[in-house]
């Protein structure tokens, strides 16, 4: 069981920060929460997450064009802005990460709809499973949607195999910029128990 300050810094405390310190994020920290979220559950251990982390001077001037105006000073100030995108071919991957099961590429190979519902789906777990990592290790977060999904995906995964989903900054936050946090519903308006 974690601490009640521990839940704290994972989601009651966490914020989605739009202003960074400036400090460093280390290549180990970025591997270290590759090494946490790498372990959350994805249906038939499918796996379609890929990430990219934006995190030389070059590489965030390639991103910039393609950021919607209101999220482009913030993620160009972020230390580190991950790409977190989806393997079309995830599937191919199937006999390594699933070997019990030598019959689960078919299950995707030659149904793109399906590949791509299940790859969209257990990709966008992953991103919840990225952001809860980072928190854990002491790190905030800023998810963005806004931006040219096409123009990242022309820029960055040219061979049209790797399709983005969310960007996610990264860094240590500074209180510049929060809005006051928004309300969550609540349990019985959002739950049922039957
Ligand atoms: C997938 C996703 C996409 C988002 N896209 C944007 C965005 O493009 N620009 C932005 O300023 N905030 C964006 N947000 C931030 C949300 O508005 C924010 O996380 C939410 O209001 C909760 O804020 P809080 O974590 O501070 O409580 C996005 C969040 C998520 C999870």
């Amino acid at each position: 069981m974690l601490s009640d300050k521990d839940l704290d810094t994972i989601f009651r405390s966490a914020r989605t920060h739009n202003s960074w310190q400036d400090r460093e994020v280390s290549d180990v920290t970025l591997q270290a929460i590759y090494d946490l979220m790498r372990w959350g559950p994805t249906s038939a251990n499918s796996f379609p997450l890929r990430i990219v982390f934006v995190k030389s001077a070059a590489a965030k001037e390639r991103l910039k064009p393609h950021l919607s105006e209101g999220n482009r000073a913030k993620t160009m100030q972020a230390p580190v802005t991950a790409i977190l995108a989806w393997d079309s071919r995830f599937y191919d991957r199937l006999p390594e990460l699933l070997p019990h099961n030598p019959d689960a590429r078919n299950w995707f190979a030659g149904n793109e709809q399906h590949a791509e519902t299940t790859a969209l789906r257990n990709a966008s777990l992953q991103g919840g499973y990225f952001i809860v990592a980072a928190r854990a290790l002491g790190l905030d977060c800023g998810p963005m949607s806004g931006f040219d999904n096409a123009g990242v995906d022309r820029e960055f995964f040219p061979d049209g195999r790797y399709r983005s989903n969310f960007l996610c900054n990264l860094g240590y936050g500074t209180a510049e910029g929060l809005k006051p946090r928004g309300p969550r519903p609540d349990f019985d308006s959002v739950c049922e128990i039957v």
